[in-house]
């Protein structure tokens, strides 16, 4: 390291201006660098207390209206969402109790993540199919709050649209960035002009979204079979978008915060921003086909939650008052679709349903992996069966869009409540490694989560129990497979930079192909 007085007087001034960076960053967020210091880690998020019974929300109470790119944001409107961001920052400083602050509002987040307190965390709201409406309706909430704290009734959060194929939308938005704006964050590990990489948002992986074959596989499963299960739209672009945006997992103290945690992620207001997209491909994903529809049953419809609305009145709200946005003020300015390459990746002729993804075969499941529990690291691993001519009969049906669907299930995944996971899974590309394109129709998702509690905190958080996680086979896959004489399933583990890990560790069970009744 240099000595003081070795240092030019260039990089001397560069200090001085990092240092007043600093002082007035620490002046007008205060609460900011409060919560950025390592020791700060919320141990217990539990929210504010309920204020007194909860009073049922009224839809369509305000006029809706379009959300729209972070990349097209007029002067006002940034200047607007700032501002809203400011005042919920200030709050913080000013009435560290009051439950609209920004930072007891990413508690909210913490506390329906299992990143509380052992035994004073929320009904977990990832990885099953309350993921999308839960999300919605946090939104919402805060959408109100910023809205009303910046005296603009035509503030709406603006989505970051990931989804376009460009540079200039897959990259962290330039009004996120600037390090004078309270829509700035710290803890990151990005910044403007990083490129997200094609893995998490390419065409192959839009495409596995916006196709994905029916509401489970899209949005994720009922919770009362196996504990649920994320959809491909969690599994692919948002937790791996999560992970790029938070500092390195592998680096303390922060290992990943703030939006490589779920505990710490809606301290960064862009969490909001990406959430936005993430709720955007909900009526993407609806608009692509007529069978794309949600859930009926009545559990999931009569669900409900709890939040602070922009007044502070504490307000019960139902999944079956979230599922038409524009109850709640808002619809998109447009809606993000397949990648035109990718138009006919999934033509199965689905008859699945919306509540389950579970396989009912007429044929014998292929077993690629027996279900005892089996540990990856930092290298890839293949499994294989053989695929008997029975099933390569009906993959050929499958490959001319008239036959089954067929799923692979990865069964009994199980990952450290302190570990962002990351892993691509390709079907009979056995070579495949962290290099590895995934614009093939041989790659078929990922297994992956973010970390619910930062690593080295003084807890452990709660951990899911083993999850299935599950993937669709295309049609041009199944024109692949015919061809071969075996079913090879490989799990290729990368880092939230794409690259091969470093300290990379999850387990898994059984591996199974099978057509969807
Ligand atoms: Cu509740 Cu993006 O996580």
């Amino acid at each position: 390291m240099k000595s003081q007085s070795k240092l030019s007087r260039r990089e001397a001034l560069m200090n001085l201006a990092k240092l007043s960076a600093g002082f007035s960053l620490l002046s007008l967020f205060g609460a900011t660098a409060l919560a950025q210091n390592p020791a700060d880690y919320p141990v217990d998020c539990t929210p504010p207390k309920p204020s007194g019974p909860a009073t049922p929300f009224v839809p369509g109470k305000i006029a809706a209206l379009p959300r729209k790119s972070a990349f097209a944001l007029s002067t006002q409107e940034i200047a607007s969402l700032t501002l809203g961001f400011q005042k919920l920052r200030d709050l913080t400083v000013s009435q560290p109790n009051n439950p609209l602050g920004w930072l007891l509002q990413s508690y909210v987040h913490c506390w329906y993540c299992g990143g509380g307190t052992d035994g004073k965390a929320g009904e977990e709201i990832h990885s099953s199919w309350w993921f999308l409406p839960w999300h919605r309706c946090y939104l919402y909430f805060l959408e109100r709050t910023l809205s009303k704290l910046a005296n603009d009734p035509n503030l709406r959060l603006p989505y970051w649209d990931w989804s376009t194929q460009s540079n200039l939308t897959q990259t962290l938005p330039g009004i996120y960035n600037n390090n004078t704006s309270s829509l700035y964050d710290a803890l990151r590990g990005v910044t403007t002009g990083d490129i997200i990489p094609s893995e998490f948002v390419g065409p192959q992986a839009m495409s596995i979204v916006l196709n994905a074959s029916n509401f489970s596989l899209f949005g994720g499963v009922d919770t009362t079979i196996n504990g649920g299960q994320a959809g491909q739209l969690e599994r692919i672009p948002h937790n791996n978008v999560h992970n790029w945006t938070g500092t390195d997992g592998d680096t303390p103290p922060t290992y990943g915060s703030d939006m490589g945690v779920l505990a710490t992620a809606a301290r960064d207001p862009v969490f909001f921003c990406h959430h936005a997209n993430v709720d955007r491909m909900w009526p993407s994903w609806q608009a692509v086909s007529t069978t794309h529809t949600n859930p009926t049953d009545s559990s999931w419809l009569n669900h409900s939650w709890t939040f602070y609305d922009e007044n502070g009145v504490w307000t019960s709200i139902k999944v079956s008052d979230v599922i038409d946005s524009k109850n709640l003020g808002y619809f998109y300015d447009n809606l993000a679709t397949v990648p035109a390459s990718k138009n006919k990746i999934m033509t199965a002729n689905t008859t699945g349903n919306a509540s389950t993804t579970t396989a009912a075969a007429a044929l014998t499941p292929l077993i690629a992996a027996p279900k005892e529990a089996r540990t990856l690291k930092n290298d890839p691993a293949t499994h294989e069966v053989a695929l008997p001519q029975v099933h390569k009969t009906s993959l050929q049906a499958l490959s001319s869009g008239t036959g089954q669907q067929y799923l692979l299930t990865i069964d009994g995944v199980l990952i450290a409540p302190y570990s962002s996971v990351s892993a691509k899974v390709y079907v009979n590309y056995p070579k495949a490694n962290a290099a590895t394109t995934t614009e093939i129709p041989n790659f078929v998702g990922f297994i992956s989560s973010v970390a619910k509690v930062r690593k080295g905190s003084s807890h452990t958080g709660h951990n899911h129990g083993p999850q299935r996680q599950v993937f669709e086979i295309g049609a041009d896959l199944a024109a692949i497979l015919v061809k071969e004489n075996a079913v090879k399933v490989t799990i290729v583990p990368i880092n939230n930079r794409s690259k091969k890990p470093k300290t990379m560790e999850f387990s898994y069970g059984e591996i199974s192909l099978q057509p969807l009744k």
